[in-house]
């Protein structure tokens, strides 16, 4: 991709991905209980895998499965790597790719929303092609662009002195299609999509905590293009608004609303 949303513009960063690992991994357990296979699969595609942690669990789930995981990022491929070193990983973007064979099962836990609108029903589409009939395509991404968390970036990027760098740039991801839109875009293909929502709540210990959790993710193409004055800046700016947006709990910590959309099809 050549415009701010260009995911192979910076490396991702395992380690701050992972500072929320456990909060970050429970929408893929989730996931994963959802997947209607009467058999367990041969053959398991982790697409967007990241640091592992999602390839984990579906090792645990499946151990006697060939199990592969691709992403675009080499600090994520080699973090993954070390994690399980038994399992296949190669760094690659899932937008020209084509596994050798039928899958099973592929899954895909926060990775499409990365994409731009126009890609993401069309590389859906791609990716139940790469199914055997009855396999199961597996897929969540954050629904989070009208949350206070996200509307508060945007609302920076566009009232300070990096305004004139960041808009062209249009950090913000983009919003996540409807679920009609996904039903629509993959039931011609498939002889079941299960759609849904869940709303996490994640208590964090601070506002700080808010900025650490999308500094993993959503922030990185807002502080990225930033020359190292301007992202300390962007950042106090952003954890300022926050702190006017998001209460107190009693115990001192914030919840942080984090709304994830959920999707299984099952190819005719
Ligand atoms: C939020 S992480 C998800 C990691 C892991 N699947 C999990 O469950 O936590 C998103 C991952 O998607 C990868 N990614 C984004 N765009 C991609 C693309 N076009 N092709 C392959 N991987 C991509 C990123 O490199 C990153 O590791």
């Amino acid at each position: 991709m050549a415009d701010g949303k260009d995911t192979a513009r910076k490396d991702w960063s395992a380690n701050q991905y992972l500072k929320f690992e456990k909060q970050r991994t429970r929408p893929a357990r989730d996931l994963l209980a959802q997947v209607p296979l009467d058999q367990p699969p041969r053959r398991v595609l982790d697409v967007g895998c990241g640091p592992g942690n999602s390839t984990e669990i579906l090792r645990e789930q499946y151990p006697a499965a060939a199990i592969e995981g691709i992403d675009s990022s080499p600090d994520m491929i080699a973090k993954a790597g070390k994690r399980l070193p038994d399992i296949p990983f190669s760094v690659v973007d899932l937008r020209t790719y084509s596994p050798k064979e039928p899958q099973d099962l592929i899954f895909s836990n926060a990775v499409l929303h990365w994409l731009r609108a126009d890609e993401r029903i069309p590389t859906m589409r791609r990716m139940v092609e790469w199914l055997r009939p009855g396999g199961v395509l597996a897929i969540q991404v954050p629904d989070n662009y009208l949350e206070k968390s996200h509307a508060a970036m945007r609302a920076v990027a566009e009232e300070g002195p990096w305004a004139p760098v960041l808009g062209p740039l249009k950090p913000a991801l983009d919003p996540f299609e409807s679920p009609q839109e996904l039903y629509d875009g993959l039931i011609p293909l498939c002889s079941a999509v299960d759609i849904w929502h869940t709303f996490y709540q994640h208590p964090l210990e601070d506002h700080q905590g808010v900025v650490e959790w999308v500094k993993g993710t959503g922030l990185r193409p807002f502080l990225d293009p930033l020359g190292p004055e301007d992202r300390v800046a962007f950042e106090k700016e952003y954890l300022e608004k926050l702190k006017g947006l998001y209460p107190v709990s009693v115990d001192g910590k914030v919840l942080l609303r984090y709304p994830r959309l959920f999707l299984v099809a099952v190819r005719a």
